[in-house]
Order: structure tokens, then C-alpha cells, then sequence
């Protein structure tokens, strides 16, 4: 009894010693931004709501100096989200990048939330083969689109690394070998 006391009290103080710090948002940092062209949509009104298909149709983006780091190619890439019954849309899109620097290519599969032809944010899941760029292969990146004039902007985030990047997670928990 009185073991299993003692150890009640040892789990409750290890409880509150890992709530009295509170853990530390993840901090985020701009990564590039540029105009994303859409083109006409066609919808699909499903069981699920309706489903606005629209081709992406290029656009560019840049880094917080300026300089174009990548464009967005004309064919592959897609918009597909859903406007749910009350309004709220989920985008679904895949874009396709080519990087100025190497002239490699970057997939981009986006899942989020938002308001149709207004503005929303994504999950930005991206994989490129690309030697200078590689490293956001191990990113966590969201983006923001917003609508305006001419074009809508197109806005990546990637989480920085020593609030829970993949690679710092890694090097963390590996042990010396
Ligand atoms: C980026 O795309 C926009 C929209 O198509 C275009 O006006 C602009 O000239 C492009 N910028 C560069 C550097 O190509
Ligand atoms: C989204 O991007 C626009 C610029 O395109 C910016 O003004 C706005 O503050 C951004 N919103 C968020 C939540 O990051």
C-alpha cells in the first residue's frame, strides 16, 4: 500500500513537473512569396460539396531579399478543394516548382482551410531532388494564399529547426555510435 502510494505520488510530481514548463510554440520563418496565376474553374457538386477544379497556371516566387528562386510551372499543377455546405474550403492542390538555381524540380501537395477566392493556409508536403534545396525535403512548411490584384500571393513558411525541425529531432534522439 504504501509502495503503491509512494509511486502515485512520484508519477503526480513527474506530472507536474512537465506542466509547470510550458512547451514552446513553433516558431516560424517566411520562405519565399510570389504570385500564383489560377486559372477558370469547373465545379463538381458531390456529396461532399462542391469541388472547384482549377488549373495553375504559373506565377514565380521569391526570397525575403527579392531574388526569384523558383517558377511555378504551367501543367502539373492544380487546384481541387471543396466548399463544404457551410462554406468552409478545404483546398487540395499540387504544384509543381522549377528552382532557379539548379533547375531542378519541387512536388508540392497542399491541404488546408480557408474561404474560396479570399485567402486560406496549408500543409505544405514537398519533395525535390534539387542539391540546393534538398533540405526542405526535412521541413515542416505551411503557406498562405492570399486573393488580390492582379494575382494572388503565394506565401511559404517553414518551421525553424530548434522548435522541432525534423533534422534537430533526429540529431537529438540519435546515440553515438
Ligand atoms: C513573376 O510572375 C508574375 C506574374 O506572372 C510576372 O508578372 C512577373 O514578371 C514574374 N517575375 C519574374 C521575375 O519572372
Ligand atoms: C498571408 O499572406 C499575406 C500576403 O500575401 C499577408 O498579408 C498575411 O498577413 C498573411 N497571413 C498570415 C496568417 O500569415
Amino acid at each position: 500500500m504504501y509502495t503503491f502510494l509512494a509511486q502515485f505520488t512520484t508519477i503526480f510530481s513527474l506530472i507536474a513537473c512537465v506542466c509547470a514548463e510550458p512547451a514552446p510554440l513553433p516558431q516560424f520563418e517566411t520562405l519565399f512569396s510570389g504570385p500564383l496565376l489560377i486559372g477558370q474553374f469547373n465545379s463538381v457538386t458531390g456529396p461532399l460539396g462542391v469541388r472547384l477544379n482549377a488549373p495553375v497556371l504559373g506565377g514565380n516566387l521569391s526570397d525575403s531579399s527579392g531574388n526569384m528562386v523558383a517558377t511555378i510551372m504551367t501543367g502539373p499543377g492544380a487546384e481541387h478543394g471543396i466548399v463544404a455546405a457551410d462554406g468552409t474550403f478545404f483546398p487540395d492542390a499540387r504544384i509543381t516548382l522549377q528552382w532557379t538555381a539548379d533547375q531542378k524540380f519541387a512536388y508540392i501537395d497542399a491541404h488546408g482551410v480557408g474561404q474560396a477566392g479570399v485567402k486560406d493556409m496549408f500543409y505544405a508536403h514537398l519533395e525535390t531532388d534539387s542539391p540546393t534545396w534538398n533540405s526542405l525535403n526535412a521541413r515542416f512548411i505551411i503557406a498562405n494564399l492570399t486573393f488580390g490584384e492582379p494575382s494572388p500571393t503565394l506565401t511559404f513558411f517553414g518551421v525553424k529547426s530548434e522548435s522541432g525541425g525534423v533534422a534537430s529531432a533526429v540529431m537529438h534522439n540519435q546515440t553515438p555510435l
